[in-house]
């Protein structure tokens, strides 16, 4: 080899080396960011979604208040906008038995640290991909490693604005695998390794994150080709109108998932129920034997609301009675209030004086959807074992003596 050719060949193998190293770190990079849905996934039924993002050109006002809501903000990537808490070094640890648990910043990435107590140790490094819950009570981690999506051992728990040991969890190092069963009540849609939904394997470009439009209408590519005149309009507009549907079918939009955990999954997978059909197709909750007392308030407004004589006695109460699903409407009283007495339209008359002797005589809700303790939403914090728990509004409508409900005379 002459010295020139020999240069030549240097340049080459350089070359060659740094486009090698360029696409590693390009690909490096990639799989950090794959989880963000890329192209919308296909639904089980066979019909594709379209995204949120495509609904504003005629829905505007509909999606610039839904982006505020609880239900968009149930799972997100996790980022410093999307996580809530402080993690600067005077987060605390959480304490396990044989390690403390803490959550670190580094960067932009969030990382759960698990050190053994006895050695000094480091047990455990995993990164935060994926929060789950908008905050209102409370938030919880998943973490990929490779495909694999697990639960991490830290939550975060906002009624003290400090980390806990996620509910459920053994106080010893732990790993919960996430299955559908998991995660079908908070995000839009993920495609599983099973088709039953029972591995914790997953596509992850196939998360749609948050309850966005399409976890309650359904897919709807086809109905903004439609009327973005890009189907043939000898077609029908494939959108279903829940507002006329049945009442039982309007409901089990909501009750899919505010009906306790539902987890015997009677046919298909926990995501191919779509709106206009039969929940009871699909799945079936567990504890239908228990008694109406014991109906916990976590997660079961269904059961709860459909036990309650306003329920049982009307032909249309539904959920959006006093939800408009597209609404942040949390602390808004005056609204639910007003529900009540397009019902009751005389309240004073069902009282005796001596009830509305109060300062609030107007706050229906206060007396009749009596705030409880949840008993699953309960925590043990530090290492008194005194537990705290968040507060829910029952749905069980009713007359509350000393939160004792009345039978009905
Ligand atoms: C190009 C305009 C356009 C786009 C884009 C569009 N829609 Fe529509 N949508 C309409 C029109 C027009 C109607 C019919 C309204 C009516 O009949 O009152 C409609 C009706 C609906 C309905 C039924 C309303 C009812 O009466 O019950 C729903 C639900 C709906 N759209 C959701 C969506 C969602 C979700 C998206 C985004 C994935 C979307 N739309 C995108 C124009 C659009
Ligand atoms: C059957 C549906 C369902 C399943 C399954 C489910 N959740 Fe939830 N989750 C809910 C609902 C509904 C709420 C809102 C609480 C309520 O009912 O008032 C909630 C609340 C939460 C919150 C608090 C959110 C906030 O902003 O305060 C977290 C965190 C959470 N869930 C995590 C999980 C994790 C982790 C799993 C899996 C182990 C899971 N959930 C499984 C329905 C579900
Ligand atoms: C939590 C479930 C849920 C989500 C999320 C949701 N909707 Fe709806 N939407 C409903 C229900 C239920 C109704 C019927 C309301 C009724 O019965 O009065 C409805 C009605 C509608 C209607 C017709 C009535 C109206 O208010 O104009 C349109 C259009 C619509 N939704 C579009 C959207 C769009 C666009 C998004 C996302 C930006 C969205 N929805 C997100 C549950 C939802
Ligand atoms: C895919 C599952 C799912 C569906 C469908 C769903 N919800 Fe929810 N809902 C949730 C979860 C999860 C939360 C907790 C959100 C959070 O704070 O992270 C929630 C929270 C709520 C809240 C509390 C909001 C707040 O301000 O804290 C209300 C009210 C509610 N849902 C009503 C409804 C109604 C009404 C429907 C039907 C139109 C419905 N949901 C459909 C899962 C669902
Ligand atoms: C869709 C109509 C409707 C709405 C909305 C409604 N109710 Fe009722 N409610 C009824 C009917 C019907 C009955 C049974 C007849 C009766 O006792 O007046 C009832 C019964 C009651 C009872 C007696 C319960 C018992 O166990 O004896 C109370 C208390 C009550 N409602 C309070 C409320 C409050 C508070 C709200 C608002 C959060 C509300 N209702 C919303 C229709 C409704
Ligand atoms: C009679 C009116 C009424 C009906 C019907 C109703 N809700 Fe509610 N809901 C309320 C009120 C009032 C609150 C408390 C709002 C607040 O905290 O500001 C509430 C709160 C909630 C919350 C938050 C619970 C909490 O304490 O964090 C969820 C979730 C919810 N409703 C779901 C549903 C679902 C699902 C249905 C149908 C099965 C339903 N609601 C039907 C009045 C109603
Ligand atoms: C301070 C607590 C309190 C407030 C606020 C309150 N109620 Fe009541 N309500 C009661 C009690 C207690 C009863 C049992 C009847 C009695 O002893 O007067 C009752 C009874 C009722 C009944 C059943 C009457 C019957 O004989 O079947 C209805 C319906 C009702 N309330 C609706 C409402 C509505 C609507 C509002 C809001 C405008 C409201 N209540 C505000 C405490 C309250």
């Amino acid at each position: 080899m002459t010295f020139k050719s020999k240069i030549a060949y240097t340049i080459i193998v350089l070359i060659a080396v740094l486009t090698v190293l360029f696409f590693w770190v390009y690909q490096g990079k990639e799989e950090v960011y794959q989880t963000v849905a890329k192209v919308m996934p296909t639904h089980y039924n066979g019909e594709q979604f379209a995204g949120s993002e495509t609904c504003i050109a005629c829905h505007q006002d509909i999606y610039k208040s839904h982006i505020q809501t609880p239900h968009f903000k149930t799972s997100a990537l996790a980022s410093p906008e999307t996580l809530k808490g402080t993690f600067d070094s005077s987060a605390h640890g959480v304490d396990l038995i044989d390690a403390v648990a803490k959550i670190e910043q580094d960067g932009e990435d969030f990382y759960q640290i698990i050190t053994s107590k006895s050695t000094g140790k480091v047990l455990d490094r995993s990164r935060l991909d994926i929060v789950v819950g908008s905050g209102v009570k409370g938030q919880s981690y998943l973490s990929f490693n490779d495909d694999f999506l697990t639960q991490l051992q830290v939550s975060y728990f906002t009624l003290t604005d400090d980390f806990i040991n996620s509910p459920g969890y053994p106080n010893y190092k732990f790993v919960r695998s996430v299955t559908d069963n998991c995660i079908k009540c908070h995000v839009t849609f993920a495609k599983n390794g099973d088709f039953k939904g029972n591995t914790n394997i997953y596509e992850r470009e196939s998360f749609m994150y948050g309850i966005d439009c399409e976890r309650c209408h359904g897919p709807l590519k086809k109905h903004v080709d439609f009327r973005t005149g890009q189907l043939d309009q000898n077609n029908i507009d494939p959108v279903v109108r829940i507002d006329s549907l049945a009442r039982q079918l309007k409901m089990d939009v909501c009750v899919q998932c505010h009906s306790g955990l539902r987890a015997i999954q009677i046919k298909d997978n926990p995501f191919s129920f779509v709106a206009g059909e039969r929940l009871d197709k699909y799945a079936k909750n567990y504890n239908f034997g228990r008694t109406q007392a014991e109906l916990d308030v976590h997660g079961n407004q269904y059961g709860l609301l459909t036990s309650s004589e306003c329920f049982k006695n009307s032909d249309t109460m539904t959920c959006t009675t006093c939800h408009d699903p597209h609404q942040k409407q949390r602390g808004d009283a005056q609204h639910f209030n007003s529900k009540c007495i397009e019902c009751h339209s005389s309240p004073k008359e069902l009282h005796t004086a001596q009830d509305f002797n109060t300062s609030q005589p107007t706050n229906c809700i206060s007396c009749h959807m009596p705030l409880f303790p949840s008993q699953t939403m309960m925590v043990k914090l530090g290492n008194d074992n005194k537990e705290t728990s968040v507060d829910i509004r029952t749905h069980l409508i009713g007359i509350y003596v000393d939160g004792v409900l009345q039978k009905r005379r």
